[in-house]
């Protein structure tokens, strides 16, 4: 090889490194993440390889990653928080736990999660959305002899006793989501008392939403209550899964994403937040099993997605029960008039 051509190798190759974004020179990120574990990573995967910046990432419930960033409120430890129902994200932007971010990205969204970001003063910004329901194993329904489930009023009848499961409403968005759904629904009193009903056939209060879809598939509980999406994931590896959209009308949640106050690592947490706005990442949902509808209008619709523009949904008031007062109240009565009554 002559000198020039060693010199020209050479230089190609300096180019080359100094192209690849190396996450020495990006930096680092650190992620909250509260969808499930498959999704959390794969969004972790692609935004290193990216951009290059090496992301710590945590998965934690909704309810719970609210409660953390609180608990780190005065040393926040975390950058972004992605995903997770919209109403802890709009609990911590009240609370002045994240910060207010506009995005180049927000023309491309849906209304419904530009709206999100203007009630929070663009603090939040929906990344997805979903709507609730529940589910049952119908071969396991039949095996006991139960008629199949349709409304909300249903799950609470004796006949289902020890059957239903459900997540924690305190840990839990999609829980939370239930709670306040059915106040919408029913009323407070009787939202209450259906409660206290329904405690009497739950087999057990999950941490995470959407266990209760994995437990009606390996046949653990005969009906779990998640978001529909959820369900219908659990339905492609057992077609013994039938998916209920309640016929009440449901609630359904705006999934959020927000900038924690205080950020070590700002600057990139502002490239996670445009990044994760954009079609390619909010494509990795469908790829892996999770089927919620992204936000981004270029972003093809998961195949086997709900219909939201076909589901019975109700007029969710995102303001009210998304409110700290609002949530803490809920929350606390639920604790004391449900939760800790027997069984
Ligand atoms: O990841 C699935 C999902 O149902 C999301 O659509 C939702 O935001 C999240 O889980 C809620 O999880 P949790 O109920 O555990 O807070």
């Amino acid at each position: 090889m002559s000198l020039k051509t060693m010199l020209a190798a050479s230089a190609a190759l300096t180019a080359l490194v100094a192209a690849a974004p190396s996450a020495q020179a990006q930096g680092s990120l650190t992620l909250y993440c509260s969808v499930q574990e498959e999704l959390c990573r794969a969004i972790v995967t692609m935004f290193e390889k990216d951009t290059g910046i090496k992301v710590a990432m945590t998965r934690k419930s909704s309810g719970e990653t609210y409660a953390q960033i609180k608990a780190e409120a005065s040393n926040p430890k975390g950058d972004v928080w992605w995903g997770g129902t919209g109403d802890p994200h709009q609990q911590a932007a009240a609370e002045d736990l994240t910060v207010e971010y506009k995005s180049p990205k927000m023309g491309e969204l849906y209304d419904w999660a530009v709206r999100q970001w203007e009630q929070t003063k663009g603090r939040t910004v929906g990344v997805y959305s979903g709507a609730l329901g529940f589910g049952y194993n119908a071969k396991l329904l039949a095996a006991k002899k139960l008629p199949e489930p349709k409304c909300w009023a249903d799950l609470a009848k004796p006949e289902y006793k020890d059957e239903v499961q459900v997540a924690d409403p305190n840990s839990s968005g999609t829980s939370y989501t239930m709670l306040a759904t059915i106040v919408q629904v029913m009323g407070e009193d009787k939202g209450f008392e259906w409660l206290k009903k329904l405690h009497k056939n739950i087999n057990q209060y999950t941490k995470s939403g959407a266990a209760p879809a994995k437990a009606v598939n390996l046949g653990e509980t005969t009906i779990g209550i998640t978001f529909m999406h959820d369900m219908i994931a659990e339905a492609q590896l057992n077609p013994d899964i039938k998916t209920v959209a309640p016929c009440e009308g449901t609630g359904y949640e705006i999934g959020s994403m927000s900038i924690i106050k205080d950020a070590r690592n700002l600057e990139n947490a502002k490239k996670f937040y445009d990044w994760a706005l954009t079609p390619a990442p909010q494509s990795l949902g469908a790829q892996n099993k999770q089927l919620q509808t992204p936000s981004n209008k270029a972003t093809p619709l998961p195949k086997m997605g709900v219909d939201l523009s076909t589901t019975k949904l109700i007029n969710y008031d995102f303001a009210k029960y998304g409110s700290s007062a609002e949530r803490n109240r809920l929350l606390a009565k639920w604790d004391k008039e449900v939760k800790s009554q027997p069984k």
